[in-house]
């Protein structure tokens, strides 16, 4: 039975903060009366939530800056492609697409000002990933920071997620080498035979670093920095001359407690940066929207529809399924953009 029958709205809660690994309980589903729009206000029902790593770091009391922690007791935020399912609001009609932040829920309302309407989409659940947040992600942190050059070598992990994957076809239509690290065989043949990268290696393979060496034999100009760990360690050495680092995430490390931090490694990133003149550069997506959002836009939606970009999403059923996507994708069991289809569309 569905909640819109029942007029009942099912959320998920932040019940506790994460010791390390998030666990199933530190998650509540909790069930509300439907929100009733106010003057000016619509009611949004959510088709597609995206589950991204970011919301692992929202979950700590401290949080990453760029955003206020989650509130004990408060639903998880998130990205919605949500339907407007009542209006009061002169600038939206019922039955209409947009891109929202619902969080973690069936339902809620909106002033509007945090709608984007997205029209007609053939799927829409891509304004989640490669034609929205980490897609763009991956077009500004490749181009703007990375900046590769036909012919140089760009390393990028989490190679068939929704960021990674942007990244390394961009960098191949840029005529760069591209080569991948995921978890798993199946990943990276995906990665050589589907996304077309000249190499992909296995992260959970002890000798990565060797490995890593023998597919960079000119060494490596971009490191688009997702990962962090063992990663970072063989990409290090590895690293020529004025080689740059866009720092995008260190998701090996977002499930960290502070006792399991381990060997500082500090001291060896901060002299490798400083002896090869490395330009290591953190960003924020959020800082980019505006016109920088509008020409992502114009070359991804072309670079897609002539089918040189390929967009891999993997789709889970049901709000209540939401905390295990999360925790699956922390420990890599995603397989491309990883979204959650909580209504029908
Ligand atoms: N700076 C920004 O504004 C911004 C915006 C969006 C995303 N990001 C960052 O971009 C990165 C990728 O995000 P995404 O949304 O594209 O997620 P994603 O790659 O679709 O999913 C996360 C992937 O991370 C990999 N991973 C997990 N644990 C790992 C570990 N211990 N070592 C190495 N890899 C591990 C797994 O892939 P494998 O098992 O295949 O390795 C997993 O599938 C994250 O660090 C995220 O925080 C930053």
């Amino acid at each position: 039975m569905s909640s819109h029958h029942t007029a009942l709205n099912r959320r998920i809660l932040l019940a506790a903060r994460p010791h390390g690994r998030p666990v199933p309980a530190d998650f509540r589903l909790d069930t509300q009366p439907m929100p009733v729009p106010g003057e000016g206000q619509v009611l949004l029902r959510t088709l597609y939530l995206s589950i991204d790593p970011y919301m692992r770091n929202l979950m700590d009391e401290v949080g990453p800056g760029y955003a206020p922690p989650i509130a004990i007791g408060a639903p998880l935020v998130g990205g919605t492609v949500s339907r407007v399912v009542r209006s009061r609001h002169p600038g939206f009609q019922a039955g209409e697409l947009v891109l929202a932040q619902a969080g973690w829920q069936e339902h809620t309302l909106s002033d509007g000002s945090d709608l984007q309407p997205l029209g007609d989409m053939a799927r829409p659940s891509l304004a989640l990933g490669g034609l929205g947040m980490p897609g763009f992600t991956a077009h500004v942190g490749l181009l703007d920071i990375g900046q590769p050059r036909p012919g140089e070598t760009v390393v990028v992990a989490a190679a068939t997620g929704a960021v990674g994957s942007v990244v390394g076809q961009i960098a191949k239509l840029k005529g760069a080498r591209v080569v991948g690290i995921a978890g798993g065989a199946d990943k990276c043949r995906h990665a050589v035979e589907e996304l077309g990268f000249d190499a992909c290696l296995d992260r959970h393979d002890p000798r990565l670093a060797q490995h890593l060496a023998e597919a960079c034999p000119q060494g490596i100009d971009v490191y688009f920095e997702n990962v962090g760990g063992e990663v970072l360690d063989a990409v290090l050495p590895l690293l020529n001359v004025n080689a740059r680092v866009p720092v995008c995430g260190f998701i090996a490390h977002y499930n960290d407690t502070l006792a399991a931090a381990g060997t500082d490694r500090l001291p060896r990133l901060l002299a490798t940066v400083l002896q090869k003149r490395v330009r290591l550069q953190g960003f924020i997506i959020l800082d980019h929207y505006g016109e920088r959002f509008e020409r992502f836009q114009r070359e991804m939606g072309e670079w897609v529809a002539a089918g040189r970009i390929k967009l891999r999403e993997e789709v889970v059923d049901g709000l209540e399924q939401a905390p295990a996507a999360l925790i699956g994708l922390l420990d890599g069991r995603n397989f491309g953009k990883l979204v959650v289809k909580v209504a029908p569309d």
